[in-house]
This record gives C-alpha cells, sequence and structure tokens, in this order.
C-alpha cells in the first residue's frame, strides 16, 4: 500500500519572502523570534529578513545557533523568545537552524526540557508555536521535513526529534536567501539533496509521486549543482538546487537509509553532515550495485543520465565520486580531519541508527564494518 503523507504548503520563486507578513498575520504571529546564525547576519541575509517585515513590528532575534545544531543553543533561543513574549518562529537558515527551531517550536509550549523532549518524542503534542521556515542553503530539505538531529552537546552523537507536531507550518524558498553561500557549502548542501533523493526512490516504503518527485530533483542536481558552485550569482542555478532541495525533502519522507545511517557513526566530530553523506554515497551504491538490481537503481542511473544496466549501482558509485572530486569535495572522512579510530562504536551507531528501518537492505554488522571503513578512508 502506498502511503502518501502531506508535505507543509510552500511558497517558492524569488521574491517569495514577500509572504511572509501576510503568513505571519494569517497564524496571528505578532512578535516573532527570528532564529539565525552569525554569519547569515554577518552577511546581510538576516537584514533582507528583517527589511520584509513591518518597521515597526516587535521582532526578537538569537543569532547564535551553532553550525550543528546543539540542546544549549536551542535553550538559549528559548530563553530569548520567553523574555520577549514571542508568539512564533521564523527560522532562516541551513539544516542547523531549521531543525533546532522544531525543537524550539515545542519547547515553547510544553513544559519539558529540550532533553527531555529529545527522550519523550511521544509527548509531543500539536500545542507547538508557530513555525515558518527559510532556508538559505540547498539541500537539506530541512524546511519542510518533520524530523532533525539535535547534538545534546557539540561533540555528542545527535538524538533524533521526529513528530509529525514538528513539520513547519510553511515554508518559504525564497531562492535569493541562497544567492551568498559560498562554493563549498553550496556544494555539499547540494550533494546531500541527491542522497535524499537516491535513500527515500530506493527505500521500502511506496509512494510513486514523491519516487517521481525524487527522481526529478536529481535531474536537477546533476544538471545545475556544477554551475551554482562555479558562480553563485547565477540565478537559475540558485533557484534549481533550491527546487532540487525541496524534492530532495519531499523525498525523505518516504524515509532514508544506510548513507545517513553512516553519517551518524561519525557524528561525534562537528563535521558537516552533507559532505559527509555524500562521501558516504558512493560506498553505499556499490554495496546496492548486485544486490538491488530490477529494484529502482537502474531508473536512478537514468536520471542520473548514465547507463542503466546490471552495473548501475557501480556506475552512480562512480558519477557521485567524480562530482565530489570536480565539486572540490573530499572523498573520505579522513579528509575531513577526522581522527577517532573506534571501529567497533562506529559500526555500533550505523546499525543501531533508525535510518535503516526504510533501506531497502540493511547492511550486517560485518557490512557496515566495510562501509565504514572504505567511508573512513
Ligand atoms: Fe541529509
Amino acid at each position: 500500500m502506498a502511503t502518501i503523507p502531506s508535505f507543509p504548503p510552500i511558497h517558492f520563486d524569488f521574491g517569495a519572502i514577500q509572504e511572509l507578513p501576510g503568513e505571519l498575520a494569517k497564524r496571528g504571529v505578532d512578535h516573532p523570534l527570528i532564529i539565525t546564525d552569525q554569519g547569515l547576519v554577518e552577511h546581510g541575509v538576516y537584514q533582507k529578513l528583517r527589511d520584509a517585515l513591518p518597521a515597526d513590528m516587535a521582532v526578537a532575534v538569537y543569532d547564535n545557533i551553532p553550525e550543528n545544531p546543539t540542546i544549549a543553543g536551542i535553550e538559549q533561543a528559548l530563553d530569548v523568545y520567553k523574555a520577549n513574549n514571542c508568539d512564533g518562529i521564523i527560522g532562516l537558515g541551513g539544516g542547523s537552524v531549521l531543525d533546532s527551531g522544531k525543537a524550539l517550536r515545542v519547547a515553547a509550549t510544553h513544559n519539558m526540557s529540550v532533553i527531555e523532549i529529545l527522550n519523550n518524542l511521544g509527548k509531543i503534542t500539536a500545542d507547538v508555536a508557530p513555525y515558518i521556515t527559510i532556508p538559505t542553503t540547498a539541500g537539506t530539505g530541512a524546511e519542510i521535513t518533520f524530523g532533525g538531529g539535535i547534538h545534546p552537546e557539540t561533540n555528542a552523537p545527535a538524538l533524533t526529534i521526529r513528530s509529525i507536531h514538528v513539520q513547519p507550518d510553511l515554508a518559504i524558498c525564497d531562492p535569493e536567501f541562497t544567492m551568498t553561500l559560498p562554493p563549498r557549502l553550496t556544494a555539499a548542501t547540494g550533494m546531500d539533496a541527491l542522497t535524499h533523493c537516491v535513500e527515500g526512490f530506493v527505500s521500502n516504503m511506496s509512494n510513486p509521486p514523491c519516487e517521481a518527485i525524487a527522481l526529478d530533483g536529481t535531474r536537477r542536481v546533476v544538471d545545475f549543482i556544477e554551475r551554482a558552485v562555479a558562480d553563485g550569482s547565477d540565478r537559475e542555478a540558485r533557484a534549481e538546487m533550491s527546487m532540487a532541495a525541496l524534492q530532495g525533502g519531499m523525498a525523505i519522507y518516504m524515509g532514508l537509509g544506510p548513507i545517513h545511517a553512516l553519517s551518524m557513526a561519525f557524528g561525534d566530530s562537528p563535521l558537516h553532515h552533507g559532505t559527509l553523506v555524500t562521501v558516504a554515497m558512493p560506498a553505499v551504491m556499490r554495496f546496492y550495485n548486485d544486490k538491488l538490481n530490477g529494484n529502482g537503481l537502474e531508473r536512478y542511473a537514468e536520471a542520473m543520465k548514465l547507463k542503466a544496466d546490471k552495473e548501475s549501482g557501480n556506475r552512480i558509485a562512480d558519477a557521485v565520486a567524480e562530482m565530489n572530486t570536480k565539486l572540490g569535495l573530499p572523498s573520505t572522512v579522513r579528509e575531513m580531519g577526522y581522527e577517532k579510530t573506534d571501529i567497533d562504536r562506529m559500526v555500533k551507531e550505523c546499525c543501531d541508527s533508525g535510518f535503516n528501518h526504510p533501506a531497502p537492505i540493511v547492511p550486517s554488522q560485518d557490512e557496515y564494518e566495510k562501509l565504514v571503513t572504505e567511508v573512513l578512508g
């Protein structure tokens, strides 16, 4: 049986930010808290958002969300929310900010600390603060998904937040807000979208409309990522990558898999998520190569403009490795500066990961050990 969940409403285009004041009013939000990070303030992206709101609106700001989302960042944002009697949240940023907002909207209305929320996801009710997302990267899909990862401490593995009640109320995808994203992050977040498309597409959830979306998102990444990385002012490439990111987010509704499980194995260091998953993708595609024939890899290879045959998994792996090199991304986790050596712990993280549930084939412990070793480098 196909299960087709619904996405939040989305405004998508250059200039979509103009919809924000009306959307806040519709939700009765008079005193929003904007959560963001310092880079976005420094690069003027926050100001662009502020300019779209009425000058006399009482707006509070918390601009210190870290590069990977932490409980401390959410707790500090909550203090600002409460001190200013805020009545809604606007998340302006990449996956870290947008996922932080998911926990924050619960913490704002539930009489529980953030760690209690993360340890008691079943206690999250629909009584959450209004939450609008404005992505400034193109790739995480966090603007529309109902899950995310929050690190208890910077160097501790992420805990999952997952509940339909944390799904954002609305996403405003205005590619203008991605124009200042530097090349390396454009590359890494864009490749994250590709991993969402492939893991969603081959997952064991049947959802033909989303499968078509995943293939279309794949084509956009393949066609436009190099342009967006080479020239950040290429408006067409930016818009196409924003759409690919959104489509990757829709693909996540079918679940993820071993690529994302592997990224958790190295989650005890603050490494960039998008870079981790694209480094992990070739190994997982090779693992699938002789196991998933007739089960989607050929169609996926076609979407990547590759020959579709029994070697599709290997072809996809080679193509992604080549894309990573061309985009200046690393090919192993060691190249990212990861120095830990406790392979058994990494393998256990992979085996225990909830990302395995939707996987078409779950690697065994031995297979995960091989995957971890290969991805680690
Ligand atoms: Fe991801």
